[in-house]
C-alpha cells in the first residue's frame, strides 16, 4: 500500500456550477470555498499531512476585474472567518505563489493567518495563490544566481522553490472535466498519481475524496524503476 504525504487539488467549475443554477459565477466561488472548508477539514481528520490548494494562478488576472476582487475579498474573508476552524483542527495554514502583487491589507491578514497558526502539528494546508509553476521556478532561480551560484542542480531549485518545505505531491485532482495541468506544481508532480474528475468544485465530496485515497493505496508507483 503506497504511503501518503502530500494532495494537491485543482479547484475547477466554480462557474459552471452557478451558471448551471443560473446564478452569477461569484456564487460558485462563495459554495467553492464552503467545499475548501470542508474538504480541508475531513483531511485533517484522516491525518493526512499535506493538502495543497491552487485558489488563484498567475494567469487568472485575466478574468474580468470584478470577478478578480471578488476572489480577493473572498480569501481575506476566508481566512478572516476561518482562523477558528484552522485552530479547532490543528492545522497550520500555508502560502505558495507571489502575494506581493496583493493588497497590503490582505497581504497582513495572510501572513497574520501564517503566524497564528504556525504552532498547529496537524494537517498543512497551502493555498496556492498569485500561484504559476513557470514563475516560481524562474523565480528560484534568479535567487539561486543572486546568491552566487553558478552552476544549478536540481537540490539546489527544490530548496528554492516556494514548496521548499513540503514534499512532492503524491495525489494530483482536478475537479471539473478538463484535463490539464494549467501552471500547477509542475516541479513538485513529476511523479505524482493523476486524478481527473467531471464533479466540479462545489459539489467534490469527502467521499470522492476518499475513493480517489483508495485508488492510490492500490498504484503500482515505480519512479521510472521497474
Ligand atoms: C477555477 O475556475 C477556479 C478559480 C480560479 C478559483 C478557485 C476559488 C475557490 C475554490 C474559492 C475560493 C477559495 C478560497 C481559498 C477562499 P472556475 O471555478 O472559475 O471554473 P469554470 O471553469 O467553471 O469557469
Amino acid at each position: 500500500m503506497n504511503k501518503l504525504n502530500h494532495v494537491a487539488i485543482i479547484m475547477d467549475g466554480n462557474g459552471r456550477w452557478a451558471n448551471l443554477k443560473e446564478k452569477k459565477r461569484i456564487f460558485g466561488h462563495e459554495k467553492g470555498a464552503d467545499t475548501v472548508r470542508s474538504i480541508t477539514i475531513h483531511a485533517s481528520k484522516l491525518n493526512l499531512p499535506y493538502l495543497t490548494l491552487y485558489a488563484f494562478s498567475t494567469e487568472n488576472w485575466k478574468r474580468p476585474k470584478l470577478e478578480v476582487d471578488f476572489l480577493m475579498n473572498l480569501l481575506s474573508k476566508y481566512l478572516k472567518n476561518e482562523l477558528k476552524t484552522y485552530l479547532e483542527n490543528n492545522v497550520r495554514f500555508n502560502i505558495i505563489g507571489d502575494i506581493s502583487k496583493f493588497s497590503s491589507s490582505l497581504q497582513e491578514t495572510i501572513m497574520k493567518t501564517v503566524k497564528n497558526t504556525e504552532h498547529c502539528s496537524g494537517l498543512t494546508q497551502t493555498l496556492a495563490v498569485n500561484y504559476g509553476s513557470k514563475d516560481e521556478i524562474t523565480r528560484a532561480v534568479n535567487q539561486l544566481i543572486k546568491g552566487g551560484k553558478d552552476k544549478i542542480t536540481s537540490a539546489d531549485i527544490e530548496s528554492a522553490l516556494d514548496t521548499k518545505d513540503i514534499p512532492p505531491v503524491d495525489i494530483l485532482i482536478r475537479t471539473g472535466g478538463e484535463k490539464r495541468l494549467s501552471n500547477f506544481l509542475l516541479w513538485q508532480c513529476a511523479y505524482s498519481e493523476l486524478f481527473f474528475t467531471d464533479t466540479l468544485w462545489p459539489d467534490f465530496s469527502a467521499k470522492e475524496f476518499d475513493n480517489i485515497i483508495e485508488e492510490y493505496r492500490h498504484i503500482k508507483r515505480k519512479f521510472g524503476g521497474i
